[in-house]
């Protein structure tokens, strides 16, 4: 049991936030960004969705998946069936990593270092809220949670057990299919991407 002894998970949760917005030795990029961006959602939520870090409008609000991409998962999320109940939310890096281009900020990946930084706070996060399954949404997510780059077209869509123990359901960014450039593609991998996320809330129903 992961919450033996008297911890409550709500108040290491708050200490854990707190720690990664006072820690001196973040990434030297993330000075740029407004604020840190934690996880949210529900103590013992059956479902911990991971995705890649804030976008532009995450950093600005300080929520996780509340822009373009965000507004996607949650539609998906909805048509299969996940309730707010069900789902805790949050990224594999904390803080929005960008490129300043005249007055637009241009999303930029983060790298192998930036994932394995953030990964023991991850993983931390992942104890506390005690999710039945995780889904990762896109290959940074899912090489936070394995420690590998491993290719999602092969692997998505069914559980994997990661070496430390974790169960993970791996799919695709929500990102991907805004990217997608023709309606149809758009349309079909959209549906495939709500069939994933309804196979994971089936996984814990
Ligand atoms: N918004 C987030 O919070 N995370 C992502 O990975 C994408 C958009």
């Amino acid at each position: 049991d992961l919450f033996s002894g008297t911890e409550d998970p709500a108040a290491a949760l708050a200490a854990l936030r707190a720690e990664l917005e006072r820690r001196n030795d973040l990434p030297p990029w993330t000075s740029a960004a407004t604020q840190l961006v934690f996880g949210e959602g529900p103590v013992g939520a059956p479902l911990l969705f991971v995705g890649e870090q804030p976008g532009d409008e995450e950093d600005i609000a300080g929520r996780p998946f509340v822009g373009p991409a965000g507004r996607l998962f949650s539609r998906a999320a909805e048509e299969a069936g996940i309730t707010r109940a069900d789902a805790y939310v949050t990224n594999a890096v904390k803080y929005f990593k960008f490129k300043p281009t005249g007055r637009r900020r241009l999303h930029q990946s983060p790298d192998a270092g930036d994932i394995a930084y953030y990964r023991p706070f991850l993983k931390r996060e992942i104890e506390l809220v005690g999710p039945r399954l995780i889904v990762s949404l896109g290959a940074t997510a899912l090489r936070a949670l394995t420690g590998k780059p491993l290719a999602i077209t092969k692997v998505r869509g069914e559980p994997i057990e990661t070496p430390d123990g974790l169960r993970v359901f791996p799919t695709v960014h929500p990102s991907y299919l805004l990217r997608l450039p023709d309606p149809e593609s758009k349309e079909r991998e959209y549906a495939r991407f709500v069939a994933d996320l309804t196979a994971a809330r089936r996984e814990v129903a």
